[in-house]
């Protein structure tokens, strides 16, 4: 039996990408064996014993491929431990208890698909230095401006690790 984890991201401006890597070096340092890997470059779960799929938030959404992800390998992943982490923004702002509620409805479509047995809910970062000048990222510049969204990279390391190696229990 294979005994491998599969950490698969979807990102936009690579947090998420970061995230997923330091998911993979903890489960990593315990003595797991893990591939981490966009969801573009999985063609096929057989590998793996388990899998942790994550995705940045776009418009209180997981990203399209991410959502494909688990539409295609619904069935694949109903029969392993599945996880799931979820990057954004509003877990960075200041009264982030009151939104962990909210941000958890946004990952509901993915529930419907395939339970997991955990859902790692991260604050991100948002990187105008790597994104286009359009009406989205002007309102979110707006927000930025108003105080109610941080300019600065909002990840909590050690909170992700802690996630990674609690899960890692569960898998
Ligand atoms: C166009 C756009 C829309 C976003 N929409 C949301 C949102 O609805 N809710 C939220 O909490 N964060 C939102 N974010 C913030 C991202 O989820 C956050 O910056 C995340 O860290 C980006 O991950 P990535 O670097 O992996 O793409 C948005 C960011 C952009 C650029």
């Amino acid at each position: 039996m294979n005994e491998k984890i599969l950490v698969t991201y979807a990102t936009r401006t690579g947090s998420t990408a970061e995230v997923a890597q330091a998911i993979g070096d903890t489960l990593s340092a315990s003595g797991a064996h893990v591939d981490v890997l966009p969801m573009q470059n999985v063609q096929d779960l057989s590998a793996y014993r388990a899998v942790i799929a994550g995705s940045a938030i776009r418009k209180s959404q997981w990203l399209p491929e991410a959502m494909r992800f688990v539409e295609k390998f619904r069935a694949d992943l109903g029969r392993k431990p599945f996880a799931t982490f979820t990057v954004c923004i509003t877990l960075a702002m200041s009264n982030t208890e009151q939104y962990r509620g909210v941000v958890a409805k946004w990952i509901a479509p993915v529930r419907e698909l395939v339970t997991p047995v955990s859902e790692g809910l991260f604050a991100g970062h948002l990187d105008f230095s790597k994104l286009p000048l359009n009406w989205d990222t002007f309102l979110l510049r707006v927000t930025v401006a108003l105080g109610i969204f941080p300019r600065n990279d909002r990840r909590d390391w050690n909170a992700i690790r802690a996630w990674a190696t609690n899960t890692q229990t569960l898998l």
